[in-house]
């Protein structure tokens, strides 16, 4: 429980190198460690840094620093996960913002309650899962989400919010939008689908299964084939610094997309529900001959040209102009603007 007596955890011009998964260098004016919705609170009715702006960090996974930060920089650290309730068609699971997602995948497999493995691995915490609505190998989160807590910055008060209300889209919320800045997550609870139904369709897992010749694998497995297929081609962020793939993958009209593969048939792409075609940026880029490629001490990484990584000691300038330089390539090369996954601040 909070302790009232234990004072916030403030550290004014703080380094949050350590706090990004990118190992960019910036200072935060004020760093704030929440360990409970109390906390949170606490920061809300703080005579100085209640009224100044806020910028929340959960993992620092999807964040590139470019300067210092000159807001109160709230780090969400709220621990805990239970099984909420055990229903005939779900369990339905609850973790504190501040849990590391991937070990809370680990856990709810070894505890018998299926359906994260497709998004094992996933850098970050519990928290941000929602923010940018991670998703990878046919599974985003909000296929598995039932909802969430949060505090409101401005009343301090606890809402709930369901689904629909967080207006989760390809990579991005509410969060992201109209209430950026504006609530912390505290509690998030996933809804986990009996009896579990794998998810296979995506190429990477079909080959796993035609390699492996196990055409059923159970949950396990699945969460083993996507740890050792993010392994092969997604640095680690505690070894090379980055922030997982650096562009969403656009979506083009039908017409627009004739258009490009009538001059590189090639091209990867993948048919939307709605009649629109969502092209794969990283196919793009390396089109564009950037795998590999430098600007400074930031790079494009060698085995995925979608995720800019840094070389050791680069700054969010220079992953920025390495960023822009490939998108006016690609712009260039296939008339498309790619548009930054991570928040650039
Ligand atoms: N490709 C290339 N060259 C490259 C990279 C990719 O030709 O350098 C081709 C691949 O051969 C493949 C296609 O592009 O045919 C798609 O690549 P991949 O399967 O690696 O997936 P992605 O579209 O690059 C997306 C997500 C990832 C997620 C994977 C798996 C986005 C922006 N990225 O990547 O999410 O793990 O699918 O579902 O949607 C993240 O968001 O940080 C992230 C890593």
């Amino acid at each position: 429980m909070p302790n009232a007596a234990v004072p916030l955890d403030i550290q004014p011009r703080a380094s949050l190198r350590e706090h990004n998964s990118f190992g960019l260098p910036a200072l935060a004016r004020t760093l704030i460690r929440v360990h409970s919705e109390a906390d949170v609170r606490r920061v809300v009715d703080h005579p100085q840094h209640g009224v100044a702006p806020k910028f929340i960090l959960g993992g620092g996974s999807n964040i590139v620093l470019t300067r210092d930060v000159e807001a109160v920089v709230v780090k969400v650290e709220i621990g805990g996960r239970r099984l909420l309730r055990e229903q005939a068609d779900a369990w339905i699971v609850e973790a504190g913002a501040g849990e590391p997602w991937h070990a809370l995948v680990a856990w709810t497999l070894e505890q018998g309650w299926p359906g994260l493995e497709n998004l094992a691995l996933i850098p970050g915490s519990v928290g941000a899962a929602p923010v940018q609505n991670i998703g990878a190998y046919g599974v985003e989160l909000a296929d598995r989400f039932h909802s969430l807590d949060a505090v409101d910055l401005v009343t301090g008060r606890s809402v709930t919010l369901d689904a629909a209300m967080c207006r989760f889209g390809y990579r991005d919320s509410v969060f992201k939008q109209a209430l950026a800045g504006k609530s912390v997550i505290t509690r998030v609870r996933l809804r986990l689908p009996r009896p579990w139904q794998p998810v296979l369709g995506y190429l990477d897992l079909e080959r796993k299964m035609s390699e492996t010749g196990n055409p059923r694998p159970d949950a396990r497995t699945v969460f083993d084939w996507v740890c050792a297929i993010r392994r092969a081609k997604l640095p680690d962020p505690a070894v090379i610094g980055n922030a997982g793939s650096f562009f969403k993958n656009p979506v083009v009209s039908p017409e627009q997309c004739r258009d490009i593969i009538g001059r590189d048939p090639e091209i990867v792409h993948y048919p939307m529900p709605d009649g629109s075609v969502k092209l794969a940026a990283g196919w793009l880029i390396d089109a564009c001959g950037w795998k590999g490629k430098s600007v400074g001490r930031a790079g494009v990484y060698e085995r995925q040209a979608l995720v800019l990584v840094n070389r050791g000691g680069a700054s969010g300038a220079e992953v920025v102009t390495l960023a822009r330089a490939i998108q006016e390539s690609v712009y260039g090369r296939f008339g498309i603007r790619l548009e930054p996954e991570p928040i650039i601040l």
